[in-house]
């Protein structure tokens, strides 16, 4: 069988960063072929060279037999390449009809716009997606959104879909459906290149090529391989996630929530009265369906949302509805769910996102004038301790991979929390190199006596590192259960609104 697509020594930089040194790889027609690496590694740059969207300094691209020179998406869509990336590009305002057909001869004819709408609804039914075609982007969900942008690729023939991380954003329910469907398209004889970080989800591809540093490290067959092989060729070590729990002292209430209510950003109630106390020295767990309202709860706690009722307290100090810079000052650190979006300035550098917020404090300034000594040897600190992969503490932020970008706001609240860390999703888009060291640098904290709040849309993270595990649903804590006493069965029932035990026949189908 010839390879649908062939990928031979590829090399591209950018500046003095060489992020793809000469790789090679074929995918297969049917095959899920992963590509697998850590942060920085070089993923989403090959992806965006096979997709067009960079052109490669040397090496070939070639589909079918055919090279290919690339030099614009549209050409490689003309070749049935698809991609859906880490950061959508969908335009909000727009409805799914007119985001899909956008740019495409079906967006001028109405004649057309018929034909395509029957067309991807014929698209819709063979993988039995439910999505309304006339509402506006910015009202659906994440994992709806994502159905948008793959909607897209396969109206335009895509014959190999690349999806860079596309679990990420995911609950696991939706994750689960869009394995499934991704059978079903190889089923087809459809190809998929997928870019995960997440070893259950790689484990389930066909074969996996690993890069490391930006070169190609091997091509495995993913049935004759192993978790642990997988991650001793992607890091060059064993890695640990569940860390030996030290016992904590787990001291007085630190940050005391009730009755808490806000709303989202257009005005509908997403938190119904939360009631929560963390401890010092105590680490505790949110679990729950993304969309909960995790992301209210964590940024009305730091004062980016107005609560409508309800009190947060610190120690004694009342910070309900104070500014993010007066929440900030009393100790607390918190890493947000949307890094582009509310955890860095991506036209800033490292070292100034690294002391954002605090650059007008000691030990950064001083009588007015900021201190460059200090900030850049706190950054290159910070840039060890969290292996951020980058030429210098000078490289801007947009030009991050997604995942160190993500260390830099780890990095910077872990430094700058005094008392508190909240942490929405901290783990999302990290490898699993990364995540072993802030499971660590979590423990430390807790040791020192911080009281810690996160909320991970993974179990296994929320069990390896919680004191107690809450389970949040529709704005409202429902179950509370300690270290050592979580009913893992429970726990799911109670996250899909089931508070008699009985299981819910649709809870896997919702879309
Ligand atoms: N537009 C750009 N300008 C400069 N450097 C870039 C650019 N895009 C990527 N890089 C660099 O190329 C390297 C590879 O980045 P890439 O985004 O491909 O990594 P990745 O494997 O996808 O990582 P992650 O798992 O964090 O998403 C990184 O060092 C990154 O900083
Ligand atoms: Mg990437």
């Amino acid at each position: 069988m010839q390879p649908l697509l062939k990928v031979e020594n590829v090399t591209k930089r950018f500046h003095q960063v060489v992020a793809n040194d000469s790789v090679s790889f074929e995918v297969m027609p049917g095959e899920i072929h992963c590509l697998l690496g850590e942060n920085g590694a070089g993923k989403s740059t090959i992806a965006e060279c096979i997709y067009g969207f960079y052109k490669p300094d040397k090496g070939s691209i070639s589909v079918n037999g055919e090279v290919l020179d690339l030099d614009s998406p549209a050409e490689a869509i003309r070749h049935g390449i698809g991609m859906v990336h880490q950061h959508f590009v969908l335009v909000t305002s727009m409805t799914v009809l007119e985001n899909i057909v956008i740019g495409t001869d079906a967006a001028t004819a109405i004649l057309n716009l018929q034909s395509a709408t029957d067309r991807i609804k014929a698209i819709c039914a063979r993988y039995e997606v439910e999505i309304d075609l006339n509402s506006k982007v910015w009202q659906l969900t994440v994992g709806q959104q994502q159905w948008v942008e793959i909607l897209k690729a396969l109206f335009l023939g895509a014959r190999l879909l690349i999806m860079d991380e596309p679990t990420a954003v995911l609950t696991p329910q939706e994750s689960r459906r869009l394995f499934k469907i991704f059978r079903e398209m190889t089923g087809d004889g459809m190809s998929i290149i997928l870019i995960s970080h997440k070893l259950d989800e790689v484990m389930q591809s066909d074969r996996v090529t690993v890069l490391r540093k930006g070169k190609r490290v091997g091509t495995v067959v993913t049935r004759d391989s192993s978790k642990s092989e997988l991650t001793n060729l992607m890091v060059g070590r064993d890695v640990n996630l569940n860390l030996v729990r030290e016992r904590s002292d787990v001291g007085l209430p630190m940050l005391v929530v009730s009755g808490l209510h806000a709303a989202n950003d257009f005005g509908t109630d997403k938190l119904n009265g939360v009631d929560l106390t963390l401890n010092r020295g105590e680490i505790v767990g949110i679990a729950g369906v993304a969309g909960n309202g995790q992301k209210e709860l964590f940024e009305t706690l730091m004062g980016v949302r107005r609560a409508t009722s309800g009190r947060v307290m610190l120690a004694d100090q009342d910070i309900t509805n104070k500014t993010p810079r007066e929440v900030q000052q009393a100790g607390i650190g918190h890493v947000p769910d949307d890094r582009f979006a509310e955890g860095l300035i991506p036209d800033f550098d490292i070292q100034s996102n690294l002391v954002l917020g605090v650059h007008r404090d000691q030990p950064f300034a001083r009588r007015g004038f900021l201190k460059f000594g200090q900030i850049r040897s706190f950054a290159k600190q910070a840039m060890d301790e969290f292996a951020i992969q980058a030429p210098s503490a000078q490289t801007i932020c947009r030009t991050l991979s997604g995942g160190n970008a993500q260390k830099v706001i780890v990095a910077r609240e872990f430094a700058q929390a005094s008392r508190v860390i909240l942490a929405n999703q901290p783990s999302r888009g990290l490898d699993v190199g990364v995540i072993e060291y802030m499971h660590k640098r979590l423990f430390e904290k807790r040791k020192e006596g911080f009281a810690i709040l996160i909320a991970s849309e993974e179990l296994d993270e929320l069990l390896a590192l919680s004191d107690r595990i809450l389970v949040l649903f529709k704005g409202q804590i429902v179950g509370e259960f300690s270290h050592g006493a979580v009913d893992l069965e429970r726990v799911g029932l109670l996250m899909a609104g089931h508070f008699d035990d009985a299981p819910n026949p649709n809870a896997d189908r919702s879309l």
